[in-house]
């Protein structure tokens, strides 16, 4: 096991920086993390399914579809988890979740023209590898019954290194499955008490080991900073052991404590959780580690090696935004299945029914399983697009999306006044209506994204918040 970093041996950060950042991102208000625009709490309740059968019959015939599978279950609780997932209460209640993903996935498939062509399929969670080798095959037969595989295509696993063995990577081999997503969240023993998920580095390294013999090439660490009894410390040795297993890719993310949304957080020691500085002190340290280990800053929170796909989409301006976090796919349609999966057209958003029963019974009666959904403004499309050119690319030109989309640009200059005070700290620069935001203003991206927000209420000052 590396050893910590002695303190006097941690190099340090500029020496302002920490306290100019936290000077802006003090107050401390929530900020959507914008894997849509408009945000989810802004989708409207859908009566039938109507909008959503005639969105899907609009796909045309060659348009690569992405699709994303979420399975909501989960064999034990962490207590930090934020995700859409519930402790599986038996092998039965899984196995009728796979009968009824089948159904919805025959369902969707009729309104899109036949063999539609699919260029990415992203497993999500929860914990999908909870289906087993067997019942991941069952979907992609069906998926691959019903649509047609593009050569290249990508699909990607969200796996929980704990409970991962040969016979899941097998099966994943005999998927197609060509990259994997793995929760290491902190290497740490005391934070792993802390947080109710223990996980020594011997999980992820056999995760990693198996993974790669069965030919998966490309591996994903998600690593958390802010948890309870985590210090800078603590996140530059769990960094120093991921870069012994050399993924791909790495997601650092900033641990979202949300008990009154999230009942099991509440089990969380509050008094144990770093405070905002601290926090910003945590990320900045660790991007310059992983930074000197090779790895590229992508976006608001994601690293990856020089010669990655990723860092390659970042670097020429391909990369892109949706619910799944940052991604190379372009294709404009993203189909979500499973309870609470959202989906993503031209057209707009579609939230499925969140409650796996609901969504069971609804997909029993042979109706699309939609409970909330948003139609988009030209208008939603241009913020849309801004939104997303500063969270992948760090920089927009509102003139040019302006006249993109023939709209006014006039109202995109009026909200820079919002932008001012991190302007005025160096943070980005404007000019000419081109925002630019610099390296180090990357953890205020989400609070800089809000300045184009429509929905957010209107104020003349920044918006609170730091990743
Ligand atoms: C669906 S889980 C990953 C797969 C699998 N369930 C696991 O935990 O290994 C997705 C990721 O979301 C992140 N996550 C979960 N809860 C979070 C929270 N409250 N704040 C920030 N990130 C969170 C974790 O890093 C986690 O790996
Ligand atoms: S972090 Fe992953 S394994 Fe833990 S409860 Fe959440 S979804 Fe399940």
């Amino acid at each position: 096991m590396p050893a910590v970093p002695p303190e006097s041996a941690m190099p340090d950060l500029p020496r302002d920086l920490a306290p100019r950042l936290a000077a802006l991102a003090a107050g401390d208000r929530d900020v959507p993390r914008y894997t849509s625009y408009p945000t989810a709490p802004h989708f409207n309740p859908a009566h039938d399914d109507a909008d959503w059968r005639n969105w899907l019959g609009a796909v045309p015939e060659q348009a690569p579809l992405s699709l994303y599978l979420h399975v909501p279950f989960c064999r034990s609780m962490c207590w930090y988890c934020g995700c859409a997932t519930q402790i599986a209460k038996g092998d039965d209640a899984i196995g009728h979740y796979v009968d009824a993903l089948l159904t919805e996935i025959a369902l969707v498939a009729q309104y899109l023209p036949p063999q539609a062509r699919v260029s990415q399929i992203h497993w999500g969670g929860g914990t999908p590898t909870i289906l087993g080798a067997a019942g991941l095959q069952r979907v992609t037969d069906r998926l691959a019954g019903l649509f047609a595989f593009d050569p290249g295509i990508e699909i990607a696993v969200e796996v929980d290194p704990r409970r991962f063995d040969t016979d899941l990577a097998r099966g994943f081999a005999s998927c197609g499955v060509n990259r994997a997503s793995l929760g290491v969240q902190s290497f740490d023993p005391l934070v792993q008490q802390a947080i109710n998920r223990i996980q020594p580095f011997g999980d992820v390294q056999r995760s990693v080991g198996l993974l790669r013999q069965n030919g998966i090439a490309s591996i994903n660490f998600d690593i958390l900073y802010g948890l309870p009894r985590q210090d800078e410390h603590s996140l530059a040795d769990t960094i120093e052991q991921a870069m012994l297993l050399q993924p791909e890719r790495l997601a650092l993310f900033g641990y979202a404590h949300v008990p009154w949304m999230r009942a099991h957080q509440k089990r969380i020691d509050a008094a144990a959780l770093p405070d905002h500085d601290l926090r910003l002190r945590q990320f900045l340290l660790a991007e310059a580690q992983l930074n000197r280990s090779g790895y590229a800053s992508i976006g608001l929170d994601h690293f990856a090696r020089a010669g990655d796909p990723l860092a390659v989409a970042a670097w020429s301006g391909r990369l892109h935004r949706n619910f799944q976090g940052y991604t190379t796919d372009g294709a404009g349609t993203l189909i979500g299945f499973g309870a609470s999966a959202i989906s993503q057209l031209p057209q707009g958003y579609i939230a499925n029914l969140r409650g796996v029963a609901a969504w069971r019974r609804k997909i029993g009666t042979a109706a699309l399983p939609v409970e909330r959904m948003r139609a988009l403004t030209p208008e939603d499309r241009m913020r849309g697009r801004i939104i997303e050119q500063l969270m992948c690319n760090l920089h927009v030109d509102l003139n040019a999306e302006a006249a993109q989309f023939g709209l006014d640009a006039q109202p995109l200059h009026d909200d820079l006044i919002a932008l001012q005070p991190i302007a005025a700290a160096g943070f980005l620069t404007i000019e000419d209506g081109v925002v630019a935001v610099h390296p180090q203003g990357r953890l205020l991206l989400r609070q800089i994204c809000s300045a184009f927000d429509s929905y957010l209420p209107r104020v003349n000052t920044i918006r609170h918040a730091a990743a």
